[in-house]
């Protein structure tokens, strides 16, 4: 059972499946989002403040996750009741930081029994043997993991980050680059590094006018904030 529940799939895993009711349907995972990125979270418990805040963040920006090809799926181990009544709660009655009836539309899963929350790792014992800890996967259209974020059940995640991390990894895909610190759509990008010493050799000396080089190993590009912006949600 202790083992069951340190199960924590990693980055470059296929996502594990399940099958699982939800607040719009019973939903197989991830196989009925085929070509799509999807954002599989779980919060610690409905009715709690931190999680509303963050629904109605996520809810918010559901467009704009819709126009990167991505489904949003959240999981608590909370029953279908509970979620329905809370989902109800924040459209009708909550008005935090001028977002007011925020609907949320995509799946809610319902997990009483923690089997999915286990298969992915939710359940963190040092932090909560009841309740899952705030986890974020994303998983691409091939329905592998490519990033995992992990929060603490106190602390209410950052979804600019979440939203960042996603075009990222869209960006880091559909250019073959890789990304430096705090990277943002129109900033340098990071090339493959040389595999040779004649590479390394014309790296330094400039052949490449498109190459900004700090160094041999750091080789940078330009990539337009349009150009970045053409090709997400692919
Ligand atoms: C909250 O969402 O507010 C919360 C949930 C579980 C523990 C602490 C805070």
């Amino acid at each position: 059972m202790e083992n069951q529940v340190n199960v924590m799939p990693r980055i470059g895993d296929a996502a594990p499946q399940f099958t699982a009711v939800t607040t719009q349907g019973t939903i197989n995972f991830p196989d009925d989002f085929k070509g799509k990125w999807k954002i599989l979270f779980s919060h610690p418990a409905d009715f709690t403040p931190v999680c509303t805040s963050e629904f109605m963040t996520f809810g918010t920006m559901a467009k704009e996750f819709e126009e990167l090809n991505c489904q949003l799926v959240g999981l608590s181990v909370d029953g279908l009741h509970s979620h329905i009544a809370w989902l109800r709660t924040i459209k009708e009655k909550i008005d935090w930081k001028g977002k007011k009836n925020v609907e949320i539309q995509f799946p809610l899963v319902v997990d009483v029994t923690m089997n999915v929350a286990k298969l992915y790792g939710m359940i963190q014992p040092g932090e909560s043997t009841t309740s899952a800890v705030r986890a974020v996967f994303f998983i691409d259209p091939e329905d592998k993991i490519r990033t995992i974020l992990y929060y603490p059940l106190s602390l209410g995640r950052n979804f600019d980050e979440i939203k960042r991390v996603l075009i990222g990894l869209q960006t880091v895909d559909n250019f073959g680059v890789a990304l430096p610190a705090d990277w943002r759509p129109g900033d340098e990008v990071i090339v493959p590094p040389a595999g040779s010493c004649g590479v390394a050799k014309e790296r330094m000396e400039g052949v490449d006018k498109e190459l900004h080089c700090y160094d041999w190993f750091f080789c940078t590009k330009q990539i337009s904030k349009a150009e970045v912006e053409s090709k997400l949600g692919k």
